[in-house]
């Protein structure tokens, strides 16, 4: 068996995964939403803090599995700095005291890998990441195999809903909230240009469309936060929905999926199903309990990365804020 623990963002999890059979014996994850919704955005510092409360507390819970443990893996990029540093510095002890192999696993193939919790990978694949830290278009063959081939130039679509949802005051995280309100609003009330709309750029931004709903929101009064909610969500999805219409120009999809956090939204599956029917190609998606940041997604890379003796080094595994891929 394989512990994993995540901590990179406001997620504190542990899961047990067993490497012959990929199974998930133990999943348990304490979130932070509450103590930041106050903030309207995560607090590293108040993060770390609740991580080192937290992941104790579930480690606690995993004792059972300790004789069985073969490895333990982390996420170790990217994230915030000093929350990554809460999981690698609990599975280096681990690691140690165990006497079993520490392997670091990257957060954004973790989303990726959320897709075969449970299961038999399939690749290729066309991978759309939408989570608060990325938006990121990927063709990944394998593990080993991924390539980015469009990426923000600055804030990420997870991210745009948490600022929208501030600047209303709904609290954290905006995904969920957002939608919500968007349901019974006008889509076509704010006319709000799609980012990029003319540039050649495969890319996305959101800093443009979050100014522009920005100064909506300040225009006008509560009664309209609906609509603004509703046409603000409708053109940051058609933003992706116009970029993935230009790839598809170039490569044909057989494969979709969309991963991380926002992937939950239900208007930009809709909106992703509509793109792909026309190429046939089939949608994958991770269980809605597995879109948000989670361990079993950490532990499923790891099942791989054991496999392969991908193992990280006690003194050289170091936290990246920031990753490559
Ligand atoms: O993958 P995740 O849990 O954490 C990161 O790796 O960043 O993603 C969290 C992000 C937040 O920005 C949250 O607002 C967004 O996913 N999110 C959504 C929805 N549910 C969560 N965004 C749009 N619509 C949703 N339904
Ligand atoms: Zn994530």
């Amino acid at each position: 068996m394989i512990l994993s623990i995540e901590s990179s963002c406001d997620d504190s999890a542990i899961a047990i995964t067993e490497i012959a059979t990929n199974k998930l014996l133990f999943h348990k994850k304490i979130s932070q939403e509450l103590e930041h919704s106050v903030y309207g955005g995560v607090v590293p510092e108040l993060a770390a803090r609740l991580h080192a409360e937290a992941l104790p507390r579930i480690l606690e819970e995993c004792e059972l599995y300790f004789k069985e443990l073969k490895a333990v893996a982390v996420t170790s990029t990217p994230g915030l700095a000093v929350t990554l540093i809460e999981g690698v510095t609990m599975a280096k002890a681990i690691a140690v005291a165990l006497n079993i192999p520490l392997i670091g696993v990257n957060h954004l193939i973790g989303h990726i890998y959320s897709l075969f919790i449970e299961k038999e990978t399939t690749f290729p694949l066309t991978v759309l990441l939408v989570s608060g830290g990325h938006t990121q278009v990927m063709e990944v063959k394998g593990l080993s195999d991924i390539q980015t081939v469009a990426k923000s130039m600055d804030d990420s679509f997870g991210e745009s809903f948490d600022k929208v949802a501030k600047m209303m005051g709904l609290g954290y995280p905006g995904g969920p909230l957002i939608q919500e309100l968007a349901k019974n609003g006008d889509r076509k009330r704010y006319n709000f240009t799609i980012p990029l709309l003319h540039s050649p750029k495969l890319a996305f931004s959101y800093s443009g469309l979050k100014n522009a709903v920005r100064l909506a929101v300040e225009e006008t009064n509560t009664e309209d936060y609906k609509d603004i909610a509703a046409s603000f969500e409708h053109i940051a999805t058609a933003h992706l929905i116009h970029k993935l219409k230009k790839y598809f120009k170039d490569v044909q999809p057989k494969s979709f999926a969309i991963v991380g956090g926002a992937s939950a939204n239900l208007y930009l599956r809709g909106q992703i199903e509509e793109l792909l029917k026309p190429h046939g190609a089939k949608l994958l998606l991770s269980e809605l309990k597995y879109c948000s940041d989670n361990a079993a997604m950490i532990g499923r890379v790891a099942v791989e990365m054991y496999q392969k003796e991908m193992f990280s080094s006690f003194e050289t595994l170091d936290v990246a804020p920031r990753s490559n891929i």
